[in-house]
């Protein structure tokens, strides 16, 4: 085309990257590539070929790893993990010396990782590589200050991290950079379509001094990442589909394996009728259009206010026909490559069977290679599975709504909870409409916004776990383990006739549910007896019924969890107030119940009561942080309530402990249902007692007693309970995490270690953490 011709149709030219250095690279590799482990390339047995999508050809032969190489780089990565972990300055300069080198690199890493991805050049050049180098950065800083960030904590020990295709190096980085930050070691696997950025990044790791063994990569499919999920690591961390994320939850089940899951969705992008129309289609093409719409948090669900809808669609079609899709190398494409065929002809496939009116964009499509048009389809309804499905393609799909509250509505029908845009230039109805969508990340008036120092991770079926900030440090560090193994404790055992001390009254305990003392559904009770013989009541048993109205009754009180801080001290204030003033008598129970000493269960009510104040003390003050990111506005890291917590208390001290575990979970805005230790019932019925006379809203605290066993199941099945806390018996563990995983629900569990509940292990940091979650609101601010 001449310079003349050029002028006259207006029509871009094309722009080339050269590709000649990531050829020269994958050249001076013979294109066959194997492990890093320990250091050192690792030849593989088996290979599979890794192809360029934009247009089929062959970049390398790649490593399928098996439980051979897997076990070999775990080797490797245990063998490196103390001495990694005693030095955090070393730690934080080599993680320095790395990000200075892939910045040294970044335009062979952003070539590669476009021939891989095939995507655009502009956005691995501008988005991808940058964000890989400001996360190395940032937690080189956090490696250096680890003591003061996270105080008394320590590395869980070797990692197993597994990425998904759509962000090669920058999901890897999301996860490599704080896990060695806190002195973990790492292997990782990196998703079988695009391993080239990883293995680059792997033989940089060792010209920046990162010791042999600290940083592995393991290259294979699914099948290399459940031999990772089974080998003896500490943490998994996860970025993938839901239905992989699920497979995970199960195989790491019981393991005492800790686990983050950052999964799918599908986003709101809600549209008010007061928006910036303009920046909201701008806004609309980076949530959908960016990396082709394989992205887990795209905006892929536009909701629009009825009112400006056709004027929307319009400028939103008039601006999907400039978009250019092709070569993903030159630098005046906006839309490239899909990954492989294999997405491209999902992706497809639901289109086609989806339904509604579909308007294609995009222009021309390159005649060779694996590209998909900017997609809209209206005339949905909401349960049409492409609403309800993740397409992770370059399609929008879209609704209209009438008011805000139907906006929120439609914003949450949905199995996922990962991300969301608000779009007005009402200050009060988008701050207003943020919280109330059930989403991890919100965006006020921007879309895809993404920094190390803000947290990101979902609710629901999107995962748990945060990546970013500090939030995210917390996901690769844990509390020292305590020494001892736990004790399992008995119920004492029906005395032999004859032997029986009769009880001065019969006193036949209930259950505790929505502020009511209701007898079982099943008409079952124990009988409880004290070491000496005597009989001091009976408990009832709980069966899935009772659970059931529990849930119901947690459920309906949602006004606690909108209720300020300062009003739930008030009432944890109170409480501790009316157990103190209780507190000789309900010593002498516990006494009788556990066959302890006097003293010892005087302690233990003191704990008891100070427990409440302290969780009273916090109910105001766990509140957040508004973090400083480098674009114009800030992150705002909220801490909200889960929702409804399942609890089973421990045995150890069975009032102390039943209050260590309700009362933060309450003071932070949840509803709880708890059931009672299982050989010690009654402390917890006498305290339910406490919690009528002290202005607790019906339905906040739940109070059940039973067989743990029967009951843990239903528990961590249940849809309506947003997360499980055990404190039972090794064994619950297991079967709660195998059964959250239905949901994905939130899990705390025991690991079978004792825990010493009157100490400082019966509160802290981890307590906040588990009963909240956090969610990040990005808003403009300044200029
Ligand atoms: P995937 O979840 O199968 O792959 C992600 C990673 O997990 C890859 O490294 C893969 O090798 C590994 N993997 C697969 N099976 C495994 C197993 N059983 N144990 C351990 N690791 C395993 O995702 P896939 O099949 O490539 O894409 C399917 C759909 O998943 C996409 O269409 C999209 O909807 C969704 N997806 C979502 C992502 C997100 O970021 N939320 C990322 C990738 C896919």
């Amino acid at each position: 085309m001449t310079v003349a011709q050029i002028f006259d149709s207006m029509e871009y030219g094309p722009a080339p990257e050269s590709a000649a250095e990531a050829q020269a690279w994958l050249e001076a590799h013979g294109r066959m590539f194997g492990h890093w482990i320990g250091g050192a390339a690792r030849a593989g047995a088996d290979h599979f070929d890794s192809r360029s999508p934009a247009d089929g050809t062959l970049l390398a032969r790649i490593a399928k790893g098996d439980s051979d190489a897997v076990e070999a780089a775990v080797t490797a990565a245990r063998g490196a993990q103390e001495a990694w972990a005693a030095h955090p300055a070393k730690r934080a300069r080599a993680l320095y010396a790395l990000a200075r080198l892939i910045q040294k690199n970044a335009r062979l890493f952003a070539v590669l990782e476009s021939l891989d991805s095939g995507k655009p050049i502009r956005e691995s050049r501008d988005i991808d590589i940058p964000q890989v180098i400001r996360h190395f950065y940032y937690h080189a800083g956090m490696a250096q200050i680890m003591e003061e960030a996270v105080p008394g904590r320590v590395p869980h020990g070797v990692c197993g991290q597994i990425v998904p295709w759509n962000f090669p190096l920058l999901m890897a980085a999301w996860k490599i950079a704080p896990a060695l930050a806190m002195g973990n070691t790492v292997v990782l696997k990196p998703a079988e379509w695009t391993p080239l950025s990883a293995l680059l990044l792997a033989e940089l790791s060792a010209q920046a001094g990162l010791p042999a063994g600290v940083l592995n990569v393991v290259t294979g499919d699914g099948e290399t990442g459940a031999a990772l999920v089974a080998a003896p690591v500490d943490k998994i961390a996860f970025t993938g589909s839901t239905e992989v994320g699920r497979a995970i939850r199960r195989a790491t089940a019981g393991s005492g394996k800790a686990l983050t899951l950052e999964l799918g969705g599908k986003s709101p992008y809600l549209v008010f009728d007061d928006a910036d129309l303009d920046s909201a289609v701008e806004g609309l093409v980076d949530a959908i259009f960016f990396n082709g719409g394989q992205v887990c948090c795209a905006g892929s669900r536009l909701l629009v206010q009825e009112g400006i809808s056709e004027d929307f669609h319009a400028r939103l079609i008039r601006r999907m026909q400039s978009l250019r899709v092709g070569d993903p190398l030159d630098k005046c494409i906006d839309v490239g490559a899909i990954v492989d065929p294999v997405q491209r002809d999902r992706i497809a496939a639901m289109v086609d069977a989806g339904g509604g009116t579909v308007h294609r964009a995009g222009g021309d499509l390159p005649g060779e290679g694996c590209f998909y048009p900017p997609t809209l389809v209206t005339g949905l309804s909401g349960s049409d599975p492409l609403m309800q499905e993740e397409i992770f393609g370059p399609v929008l799909v879209s609704t209209t709504f009438r008011t805000p509250a139907e906006a929120v509505q439609l914003a949450n029908d949905t199995r996922y909870g990962l991300a969301a845009s608000v779009w007005s230039e009402n200050i009060n109805l988008a701050l207003g409409v943020a919280p109330a969508i059930t989403a991890g990340v919100v965006w006020i008036n921007g879309a895809n916004m993404f920094d190390a120092a803000a947290p990101f991770g979902g609710l629901r079926e999107s995962g748990f776990g945060r990546e970013g900030g500090p939030e995210g440090l917390a996901a690769y560090t844990r509390a020292p383990h305590p020494a001892r193994q736990a004790r399992p404790i008995a119920a004492v055992e029906a005395p032999r006739a004859g032997q029986v001390r009769a009880p001065a009254l019969d006193r036949t305990a209930k259950l505790y549910i929505g502020g009511k003392q209701v007898r079982p559904d099943g008409g079952y009770s124990r009988p409880v007896w004290s070491k000496k013989g005597a009989l001091l009541g009976h408990a009832p048993q709980a069966n899935r019924k009772d659970l059931r109205n529990a849930v119901e009754a947690a459920r309906a009180a949602s006004g606690w969890s909108a209720m300020a801080g300062h009003q739930r001290a008030q009432i944890l204030y109170y409480i501790g107030e009316n157990l103190s003033a209780r507190a000789e008598e309900f010593a002498a129970r516990i006494a009788e119940m556990t066959g302890g000493s006097a003293r010892e269960a005087e302690a233990e009510m003191s704990v008891a009561v100070d427990r409440c104040f302290t969780w009273a003390a916090w109910a105001d003050k766990h509140d957040g942080a508004a973090r400083d990111v480098p674009v114009r506005g800030m992150a705002l890291a909220l801490k909200a309530p889960v929702g409804v917590i399942g609890q089973f208390a421990p045995d150890e001290v069975p009032l102390a402990g039943l209050i260590s575990i309700v009362a933060p979970a309450i003071a932070l805005g949840n509803r709880v249902i708890c059931v009672a230790s299982e050989p010690y019932p009654l402390a917890a019925t006498d305290f339910y007692q406490v919690l009528d006379t002290s202005d607790v809203p019906a339905g906040v605290v739940n109070i059940l007693t039973g067989p743990h066993e029967e009951l843990a199941p239903q528990m961590a099945g249940h849809m309506g309970i947003d997360a499980v806390w055990s404190f039972s018996g090794r064994a619950l563990s297991q079967v709660i995490e195998q059964e959250s995983a239905a949901d994905l629900k939130r899990s705390w569990v025991s690991d079978g270690m004792a825990r010493d509940w009157l100490g400082p292990e019966g509160q802290g940091a981890r307590f906040r953490d588990e009963a909240t979650e956090t969610r990040t609101v990005w808003i403009p601010y300044g200029e």
